[in-house]
């Protein structure tokens, strides 16, 4: 069988699983990356074996291409998802598919007009936890979810450390957006109404002017409410990158996950660590978890032409909700969608 031609464009810290994961697929011949970064360039030409290329013109111009996954900061991703799209290539994009639902829709329609096909990496549909609530939700014929409550915060390290692009997001757009779509997902429709306040302190005074925090109230067509709540400041000697729980109650059952315990723990010199072993592991010198399922399955859909699990729509739709949270954090008011 003919292999898709595959590059990745942004190879950072989340852009090189996606050149891992393409690697190792069967179906897939990973052809070149595209980084602006000269040490991440050199680094996919030695280790990777693969054509490197500084920007998305010199990777559409040189190589012959079936698909690209974007991993660029989240508020670049709107202009190499268009070249891309008005190339001709079906595009996987992470999450969020763009800060603003006008980019969202800019993507949505060049999607439609070059017929390309887009998804969107909301990876926690894939976590086993999310699924099994998921099915625990839909398989009840009678019952109907009355409250729920989602957290999603990563540790202080995330804005100030790692990106170099705190200031241009927030944990509305890199955290909210997971639970915004988790939450459409198990509740099967759309938003009507978002409240939502903030704190903007902690990380000002470090120099990224964006949330520490912020928590939103948000109703959905089925009359379900769920309390969000998203922060980029837990300390730095949490245990975990990130804390996430969620609460469903519905008329006939509770649910409860702590996406922080899972199931491990390893202490060092420095701090106890509870990895989340079921996100990215190796086995055999392959890539496994549910952050490398979104990435094959993408493959998978373009093979057979099966709909993908969350796509340029779910990318809107959250969009659609997140921008909400922000005018109501304009406004302190609510916000009818
Ligand atoms: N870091 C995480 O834990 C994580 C987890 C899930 C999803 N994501 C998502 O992945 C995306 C990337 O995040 P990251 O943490 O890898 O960021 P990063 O800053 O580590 O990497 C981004 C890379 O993109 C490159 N880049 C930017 N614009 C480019 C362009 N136009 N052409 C070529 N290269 C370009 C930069 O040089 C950089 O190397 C974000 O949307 C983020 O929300 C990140």
């Amino acid at each position: 069988m003919e292999k898709l031609n595959v590059a990745v464009i942004g190879v950072g810290i989340y852009g090189i699983h996606h050149v891992d994961v393409y690697k190792q697929n069967p179906f897939v011949e990973l052809t070149a990356v595209c980084d602006f970064s000269a040490d991440i360039r050199k680094m996919a030409e030695e280790k990777y074996g693969v054509r490197t290329y500084e920007t998305v013109e010199e990777l559409l111009d040189s190589e012959k291409l079936d698909a690209v996954s974007i991993a660029t900061p989240d508020h670049l991703h709107v202009e190499p998802a268009l070249a891309c799209i008005n190339h001709g290539l079906n595009v996987l994009i992470e999450k969020p598919l763009a800060i603003t639902v006008a980019d969202c829709k800019s993507i949505m329609d060049a999607a439609e007009k070059n017929n390309v096909r887009v998804a969107v990496d909301f990876h926690k549909r894939w976590d086993p936890a999310a699924i099994y609530t998921f099915n625990q939700l839909n398989e009840s014929e009678n019952g109907y979810p009355i409250r729920g409550y989602m957290n999603m915060d990563d540790m202080i390290d995330v804005p100030t450390k790692w990106f170099k692009w705190g200031n241009s997001s927030d944990p509305v757009d890199f955290l909210g957006v997971h639970c915004v779509d988790l939450m459409r997902w198990y509740m099967g429709c759309e938003v009507t109404e978002v409240y939502s306040v903030g704190s903007k302190k902690l990380l000002p005074s470090m120099g990224v002017d964006t949330y520490d925090s912020v928590q939103s109230m948000i109703t959905f067509e089925n009359g379900c409410t769920w309390m969000l709540e998203n922060s980029w400041v837990l300390p730095s000697g949490f245990a975990k990158a990130n804390d996430s729980r969620t609460s469903i109650l519905t008329s006939e059952k509770y649910i409860r996950i702590n996406n922080q315990d899972r199931g491990v723990e390893m202490v060092d010199n420095e701090k106890s660590h509870t990895p989340n072993v079921f996100f990215f592991n190796d086995f055999n010198n392959k890539v496994v978890g549910f952050g490398a399922d979104p990435i094959n399955s993408f493959v998978d859909c373009l093979i057979d032409g099966s709909d993908f699990v969350a796509d340029v729509y779910d990318g809107l739709q959250a969009a659609r909700v997140t921008e909400a949270i922000h005018k109501s954090l304009e406004i302190g008011d609510r916000v009818k969608l």
